[in-house]
């Protein structure tokens, strides 16, 4: 019944690692706390930046970073933010829990922590209540190399040379907190704002609109109709959530299989969601030009008990772990439109890959899971097809398993399969095609747990994590293997 065929010759397109990306905002305590402690700090950091948490997060290879919002990104004005710490002016972060925001972290700092990661900056710009002087100056302090006001302002304050930037997002979430508009008014204010996203030099910029809300399918038409010839990228934001957004999201960590079964079927949506929005871009962009950046994903619960609500801090489990493994499969499988995607947020915030308490840091599920797929970065997506028996719940059904796979330059394939059955190991039979077919070794991973809430936590901080998968075997092309109730793995064939 479960079959899973793979033709080795059949490529598609490249799986861009950018789908491996992150979000990082001015929120609760993912800036502060989470990457800045301040240079004064006992815990060990590289110039105010956690040392402990670069580390962690340079293991799962994050490729992108996108900053600094979400909907604080419509209200920052980055001139606050940069300069001697000391005097740099205070604002209230009015979004996330009216506290006072310091401006420590700033257009510097965000670079210098790309620069620790690895990872590429993907800055979000002012829209909602900033100028379009503002933000055309951002990406002059940014990129200019020559003379200038905004140039040689970031050379008195201490870096010489421009730094690279591709990614700039025109505006976060315009038809919400980034100025309730219209997409026929923001459709004309972005095609305004980014006429003055300037390249300089060899600097250029890939310039991101803001996209549709969930299902907004009007919004992606409208900004395709009118803008899509100054655009490089389009966004999308969607959200799992078990319950409803504004009464009651579902606990992230008290729950039984009806909310297992609801979370998981609502993160099977993007794969929906992905496909209308990208049969409305095809109209316009049969070629596929213009990039789908789901720049804000991820499972969103109510916050934690006894913490600020503003502060979107939530633990992470197995389920967290099912969804992260789902969704990379689905954006593996639309590459050719999707080519980027960042889920949120990074640390301390709804799907964090961390978790800190002052000096103390742990890895949730959702870091291992994204530890495990950093294989696809950049490989080629191999043409599946999958033959998966159904997860019943109550009178509702949905498939069992869900799978992406991949080949690197090195000839090695990855497979990558969840089980969201959490009652049944599923055995699943597979068998590779190839002309020349050369490959005989094989080793598995799995992510699972005898919970479903199942989760890390500061007093059992490897409660979850990956184990070799033991029952697999490799005869000739036919591969077997028995996938545990509830689990993420990954399949290696050399
Ligand atoms: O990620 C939290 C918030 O969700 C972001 O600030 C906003 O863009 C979205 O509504």
């Amino acid at each position: 019944m479960n079959k899973l065929s793979i033709n080795l010759d059949q490529k598609k397109e490249k799986i861009n690692k950018n789908i491996y990306g992150h979000f990082a905002e001015h929120l609760g305590r993912c800036i502060y706390e989470g990457f800045w402690v301040g240079e004064d700090s006992e815990i060990p950091n590289q110039n105010g930046i956690r040392t402990d948490v670069v580390e962690a997060l340079k293991k799962i290879e994050i490729p992108v970073l996108r900053w600094p919002g979400g909907c604080f990104a419509d209200e920052y004005h980055w001139k606050d933010g940069i300069g001697p710490r000391e005097d740099r002016v205070k604002m209230v972060n009015t979004h996330w829990g009216g506290v006072t925001e310091n401006n420590h972290f700033g257009t510097h700092e965000f670079m210098q922590l790309c620069e620790l990661l690895d990872a590429e900056p993907y800055i979000s710009g002012n829209v909602g209540s900033g100028t379009i002087r503002e933000m055309q100056e951002w990406v002059d302090y940014i990129t200019f190399a020559g003379e200038s006001p905004m140039a040689d302002w970031r050379k008195e304050n201490g870096r010489e040379e421009p730094w690279p930037l591709k990614y700039f997002g025109v505006g976060n979430e315009n038809w919400g907190c980034g100025g309730n508009m219209r997409p026929e008014y923001y459709a004309d204010q972005y095609r305004n704002y980014q006429t003055y996203v300037r390249d300089h030099g060899d600097n250029e910029i890939f310039k991101i609109a803001c996209g549709a809300n969930v299902d907004d399918y009007n919004w992606t038409e409208v900004l395709m109709k009118n803008a899509a010839r100054q655009m490089d990228g389009l966004s999308l934001h969607y959200y799992t959530i078990p319950g409803e957004f504004w009464e009651g999201k579902g606990s992230s960590t008290d729950f039984k299989e009806d909310e297992w079964f609801i979370t998981l079927k609502k993160a099977l949506k993007m794969d929906e969601l992905i496909s209308k929005h990208g049969t409305i871009m095809d109209q316009y962009d049969p070629e596929k030009r213009i990039a789908m950046i789901v720049d804000e994903w991820g499972a969103w619960y109510d916050v934690e008990p006894g913490t600020n609500p503003g502060f979107l801090y939530q633990q992470n489990t197995l389920r967290d772990a099912l969804i992260a493994g789902i969704t990379l499969n689905i954006f593996n499988q639309h590459a050719d439109r999707v080519k980027m995607a960042n889920i949120a947020q990074t640390a301390n915030v709804l799907q964090a890959m961390v978790l800190t308490d002052g000096a103390d840091m742990i890895l949730t599920p959702s870091y291992h899971v994204f530890e495990m797929y950093k294989v696809h970065q950049d490989a080629e997506l191999l043409h599946i097809d999958l033959n998966s028996e159904n997860y019943k719940y109550e009178e509702q059904e949905i498939p069992a398993l869900n799978a992406s796979a991949s080949v690197n330059e090195n000839g090695e394939v990855n497979i990558t399969v969840c089980n969201l059955n959490p009652e049944k190991d599923i055995h699943l039979e597979s068998k590779l095609f190839a002309q020349n077919f050369d490959l005989s070794e094989i080793t598995g991973r799995v992510l699972t747990a005898d919970k479903l809430n199942a989760h890390n936590s500061f007093d059992n901080p490897d409660n979850v994590e990956p184990a070799v998968l033991e029952d697999l075997e490799l005869d000739s092309n036919n591969l077997k293997v028995t996938l545990p109730a509830a689990s993420v793995t990954l399949i290696t064939l050399k």
